[in-house]
């Protein structure tokens, strides 16, 4: 049995933000900017807290500025939109983002859409979603925009390649999909109802694994050199602690693949380094200056 390269997203994650480091050093020294990231979290939810509290120090940890809006769950609609109203207007902010999951009393769609779209670095605006779609200048959803970096390290050029994507969220699914589209791959989207889904996964080179069941891929659905992302993040109680692990159970698929993303370590890291990315590449579009080469779909 032969064993896949294991893909050390932590890694590859700590190059991106030396990459955003040095650009963000550069728009302060030739053009005295400092790119900002406004991060909004309503509520208490214990997984959002994390992620907000590791953003803000990275941000920070790359030179640039970090605005955090932490609200009360019982915020209403009104006054959130009233903040990002706020922020769209501040110039200090040229990336915003909402943490998600939003409280049920509260429209998602309807803050989401009322980012301005070129401080949307989440990319989750109506208008990236068309901009991508369309071939044009989006602001790309990082967890996808993490992952296509990878395939593009590992593979070069993409071109012709089959790529089952697994899962058609907005957040991943959906957006993954346009981008291997845009690589020249063909893509298949499958998901939780497709039938015979073991085939359709069986026939690509590349499978993005993104529907949120642990394990639900074993290594005998998987191509023999295939490229597996797996973007999965599953909580399994471990005592009084949590395991995480994906949607691809790795010990079987390690023994197939070319080249395998583990979890934790693998698409994880790459999806805070894309945000810092894309704030990056907001700030220089937004101030008519080229985006970093590398750092964008
Ligand atoms: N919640 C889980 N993932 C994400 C993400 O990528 N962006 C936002 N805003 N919320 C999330």
């Amino acid at each position: 049995m032969t064993s896949a390269k294991i893909i050390d997203g932590k890694a590859f994650a700590a190059t991106i933000r030396a990459r955003v480091s040095d650009h963000v050093t550069r728009l302060r020294e030739e053009h005295d900017l400092t790119p900002g990231l406004a991060v909004v979290l309503v509520g208490e939810d214990p997984a959002s807290q994390v992620y907000v509290r590791m953003k803000g120090k990275q941000t920070l940890e790359v030179g640039m500025a970090s605005f955090e809006h932490r609200l009360d769950a019982s915020t209403s609609q009104e006054d959130l939109l009233a903040l990002v109203h706020q922020l769209n207007a501040d110039p200090k902010v040229h990336g915003i983002l909402v943490q998600l999951p939003l409280p049920d009393h509260v429209d998602s769609n309807t803050v989401i859409n009322a980012i301005a779209p070129e401080k949307d670095v989440d990319g989750f605006h109506i208008s990236n979603a068309g901009l991508l779609a369309t071939g044009q200048n989006a602001m790309v959803p990082c967890t996808p925009l993490g992952s296509l970096m990878m395939l593009r390290d590992q593979l070069g050029s993409l071109s012709g390649l089959d790529a089952v994507v697994v899962g058609r969220s907005n957040i991943v699914g959906k957006p993954m999909a346009q981008l291997l589209l845009g690589e020249s791959c063909t893509v298949t989207i499958a998901h939780s109802r497709t039938k015979n889904l073991a085939e359709v996964v069986r026939r690509a080179d590349i499978v993005v694994a993104a529907v949120g069941r642990r394990k639900m891929i074993p290594g005998d659905w998987i191509k023999p050199g295939a490229t597996v992302i797996d973007v999965g993040i599953n909580r399994i109680p471990n005592g009084d602690k949590t395991r995480l692990v994906g949607d691809v159970d790795f010990d079987s698929a390690v023994q197939v693949a070319g080249a395998i993303t583990p979890v934790p370590g693998g698409v994880g890291p790459m999806t805070i380094a894309c945000l810092l990315a894309n704030t990056v590449t907001a700030c220089c579009r937004i101030h008519g200056l080229r985006p970093p080469e590398g750092l964008t779909a």
